[in-house]
């Protein structure tokens, strides 16, 4: 083990959808050379949810019931929620007070998210959320993280995690901080059911936690070659969703799925069964997993709470290194 220290967090914001199956999988990978950090980032869930936190308990039940159905192991790892390690807190605090504000408002996706959010009126034109990047910072270097499993979408904030720890360290003539690097995985781009992105919002998406009967009504769904019309006319993967699973998931048979949709011998309903079955066959261990858990609201808790334990023990170390290098540490 340890090839370094692994960081990485998600926002409590719903159930995970298959495309995350990927994130999960590298995590778990991660867990086996690294000592990894797993947390359910629910301050970060309010710097954009502040108004209504009515599904919040529920949300961060979910998270850790798709991550412990996923196979990440708790053993090896803390599993925690964000807020049960208040040294997250204390370092963001410090953090800004030596980071300039034109270095938040230059990050390129904080006034694209203004706008966004504007879009759907919701104003986060506040303090919390132009300081996203500055808990995600204290998130990651509370551990000395140096490798952080992350989406491209989260680059611009990990340059500014870095900056932060470079400025951190040359202020107080320490050397505590790593520059932590991402590790981008190999994450498949998933369309929606109905070929748009997928989104919660748009109800295109298809849950890790979907039973089997979600899959049929998810798969039966997807939009296929409009074109086509009886089941041997000859069709068009390139432009079907659910050939565009087929290749990520069942790509055994991908080839001849695609053949045979092309001569015209395969149906639309023939290959969303086939799709049905080997969606199945990957989620059935996962729902196994996920049910013994769900089924176990103390063990939940207990995980919740031994990973917080075993998190703060780092995180204080790290803690009582910064107050005394910025003298805050009372001495006499
Ligand atoms: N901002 C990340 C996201 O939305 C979540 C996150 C918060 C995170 N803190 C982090 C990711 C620290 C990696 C490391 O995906």
């Amino acid at each position: 083990m340890s090839k370094g220290v692994v960081f990485s967090g998600m926002r409590p914001t719903g159930k995970l959808h298959i495309g995350h199956l990927s994130v999960l999988d590298n995590w778990i990978d991660l867990q086996k050379e690294y000592r990894c950090y797993f947390s359910i980032v629910d301050w970060h869930a309010l710097t954009t949810a502040f108004e209504n936190t009515s599904n919040m308990q529920e949300n961060i039940r979910m998270m850790l019931l798709d991550w412990l159905g996923a196979g990440l192991d708790f053993e090896k790892s803390p599993l925690f929620i964000q807020s049960q390690v208040k040294e997250h807190a204390e370092l963001h605090l410090l953090f800004s007070m030596t980071i300039p504000v034109s270095w938040l408002e230059r990050v390129p996706t904080y006034k694209d998210q203004i706008q966004q959010f504007k879009l759907q009126s919701k104003d986060v034109a506040t303090y919390g959320f132009l300081g996203y990047p500055v808990l995600m910072a204290a998130d990651i270097l509370v551990y000395r993280a140096d490798t952080v499993p992350v989406g491209e979408d989260q680059l611009a904030h990990l340059e500014l995690c870095r900056e932060l720890a470079r400025r951190f360290n040359y202020l107080y003539k320490s050397d505590i901080f790593p520059e932590p690097k991402a590790k981008l995985a190999q994450i498949p781009l998933l369309p929606g059911v109905d070929g748009r992105k997928m989104s919660k919002s748009y109800n295109n998406d298809i849950p890790i936690g979907a039973t089997k009967k979600e899959i049929q009504e998810k798969v039966q769904m997807m939009i296929t070659d409009p074109a086509r019309i009886k089941k041997n006319d000859p069709g068009n993967p390139d432009i079907c969703v659910v050939n565009t699973y087929q290749s990520i998931y069942n790509k055994k048979e991908i080839d001849e799925i695609r053949y045979n949709c092309r001569a015209g011998n395969i149906g639309c309903v023939m290959c969303k069964k086939r799709l049905a079955e080997v969606l199945d066959e990957i989620l059935d261990p996962l729902r196994e997993r996920r049910e013994y858990y769900e089924k176990r609201p103390d063990l939940l808790c207990e995980i919740l709470e031994t990973g917080a334990k075993n998190a703060r023990e780092e995180a204080i170390k790290t803690l009582s290194l910064v107050r005394d290098v910025m003298n805050i540490a009372v001495k006499w």
